[in-house]
């Protein structure tokens, strides 16, 4: 349940990103924060719609590995996913994954419906709820919303450990407009705290306004942590090298100027005890003398000698 908490806070707090820049093409709806109220059911929180030219097709989702899922077969497992994805993220299969690792996993995405989706299945334990599944465990690639309308046999109430869920991912397939302009995957990124689209963008080597197409997002529009992204591919993603950035993302990487301030904050301060210090030290050293003088006086007195 701790976790929740913090996951709770986290889409309190919001981290808030702000683009700016054109009105764009329609072509799938970005889920904003509408994954947060479980209860509130709306079309955009059950999956892409399957609006592409295929009604089937490869797509990829991304990951960031935790101290649960730190293996490509506990990853694999969680995402219904080929292990062979390890390859591509160059990881062995059996190797532990350092934690808050940007994995990139190829799946498969088919329409069900009116949605598309990556079928995977999972676990119920102890203390889950629709909520945690969605938002912890599979870091937002779900929803609790989808998940629900899913498994109509599983209520709050019946939800416990042991019971096996159905848990649609998101994926999509590239619509005509996009298959026009050269595009062949989509991958669904997860965003993460101190995001933008153009930081998005630098990592897939995409173009920043493909991207804001591909979600019906503007310049201006702000985008939130644990919340996906389509990013449009024109390639296929042979490997993580790709991604510009490999170091895992944490909440403070490019928060620079927060060490700047904690550096210059640190020296200043090393720097006053440095001074008071030195004062101190002066101090003391001035009344040892003057004490020493007053003795001294004091014994040269004895023998009536003045000094000075
Ligand atoms: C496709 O692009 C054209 C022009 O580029 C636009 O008018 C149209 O609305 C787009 N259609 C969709 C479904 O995005
Ligand atoms: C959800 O989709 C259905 C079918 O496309 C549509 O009839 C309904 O109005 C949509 N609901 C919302 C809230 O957009
Ligand atoms: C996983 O991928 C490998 C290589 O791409 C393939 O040979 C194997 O059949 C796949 N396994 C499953 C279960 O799809
Ligand atoms: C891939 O892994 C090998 C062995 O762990 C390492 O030497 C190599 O630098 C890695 N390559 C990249 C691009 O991370
Ligand atoms: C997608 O499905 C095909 C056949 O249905 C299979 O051969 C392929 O390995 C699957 N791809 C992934 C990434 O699971
Ligand atoms: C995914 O799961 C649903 C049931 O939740 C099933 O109807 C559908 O056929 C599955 N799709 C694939 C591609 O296996």
């Amino acid at each position: 349940m701790k976790k929740f908490n913090l996951y709770s806070i986290c889409f309190v707090l919001l981290l808030v990103v702000l683009l700016k820049q054109h009105p764009s093409k329609a072509q799938q709806p970005y889920v904003n924060n509408n994954q947060i109220n479980c209860d509130q059911d709306l079309n955009i929180t059950n999956g892409f719609k399957c609006n592409g030219v295929e009604t089937s097709c490869q797509s990829y989702l991304t990951f960031r590995s935790t101290p649960a899922y730190g293996s490509p077969l506990s990853i694999g497992q969680l995402l219904g996913a080929n292990i062979s994805f390890a390859e591509i993220n160059n990881f062995t299969t059996s190797q532990i994954i350092s934690t808050d690792t940007q994995t990139v996993i190829p799946v498969n995405c088919s329409c069900l419906g009116e949605h598309y989706q990556h079928n995977s299945s999972y676990q119920v334990l102890a203390y889950d709820t629709f909520f945690t599944i969605a938002n912890d465990n599979y870091q937002g690639l779900t929803t609790c919303q989808a998940i629900k309308l899913q498994n109509p046999h599983i209520t709050v109430e019946t939800l416990s450990a042991g019971v096996n869920v159905n848990v649609p991912l998101r994926c999509a397939c590239p619509t005509p407009n996009q298959t026009a302009s050269g595009f062949k995957y989509l991958l669904t990124y997860m965003i993460t705290w101190g995001d933008d689209i153009s930081t998005i963008a630098d990592l897939f080597g995409a173009d920043k306004q493909s991207i804001l197409d591909a979600n019906e997002l503007f310049e201006d529009s702000i985008i939130y942590p644990f919340t996906p992204l389509l990013v449009p591919l024109k390639v296929l993603f042979e490997h993580t090298d790709r991604l510009a950035l490999r170091k895992p993302i944490s909440m403070w990487a490019n928060r620079w100027w927060i060490w700047l301030i904690v550096t210059i904050g640190g020296i200043i301060i090393a720097l006053l005890c440095f001074l008071y210090h030195s004062k101190w030290k002066k101090q003391k050293a001035e009344g040892e003398r003057k004490k020493k003088q007053k003795i001294l006086v004091m014994e040269l007195g004895g023998n009536a000698i003045t000094c000075n």
